[in-house]
């Protein structure tokens, strides 16, 4: 009990200490990004929600022609804000990127994606971009949720 005192107090002399120089800060809490940081970082961001508005969009995830497109036009009835939950055709709590997977082998007729591909991620993006309004409601199979209305173009930025 004594020993764990001591390390307590050593770690806690330690934080005491990192924070005085401002190190410590680095790892405890989000920095406060300026303007151009942010704008960076949502471009980035940007980027990456196009490539998957591209693959969403293409047939060069399956080997029948189809698109995720056809069957979920602006990212609709995919409910990215509902996951995870349990889907009956996989048995199981499912992640967004399992539905994705699912959706690739059995409508597209394609080969999975590894789940830590850019594609995947590109895929992912897409689709949570897309219900960005939406509140997020894990494991809800109550019913559809729409996504983002999409006046003109591709519905983002
Ligand atoms: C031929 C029509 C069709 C195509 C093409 C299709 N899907 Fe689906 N998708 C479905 C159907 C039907 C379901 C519902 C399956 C279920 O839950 O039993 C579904 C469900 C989903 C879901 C989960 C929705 C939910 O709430 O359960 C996601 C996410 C999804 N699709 C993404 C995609 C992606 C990504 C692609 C392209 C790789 C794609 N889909 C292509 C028909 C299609």
């Amino acid at each position: 009990m004594k020993t764990k005192k001591v390390y307590l107090f050593t770690f806690g002399m330690l934080l005491i200490f990192l924070s005085s120089f401002g190190i410590w800060k680095a790892y405890v809490a989000k920095a406060p990004f300026t303007d151009s940081d942010l704008k960076m970082m949502n471009k980035e961001l940007i980027k990456l929600v196009e490539e998957g508005d591209r693959l969403w969009h293409s047939p060069e995830l399956g080997t029948n022609g189809l698109t995720c497109g056809n069957c979920h036009p602006d990212a609709a009835n995919s409910n990215a804000n509902t996951f995870p939950k349990f889907q009956t055709n996989i048995g199981d709590v499912a992640t967004l990127r399992d539905m994705i997977n699912w959706c690739i082998r059995v409508p597209l007729e394609g080969k999975e994606l590894p789940h830590d591909s850019e594609k995947m991620k590109a895929l992912e993006a897409y689709a949570i971009y897309m219900y960005r309004m939406q509140q997020l409601r894990p494991g809800d199979n109550s019913k559809e949720y729409p996504s983002n209305p999409v006046k003109s173009g591709p519905g983002y930025p």
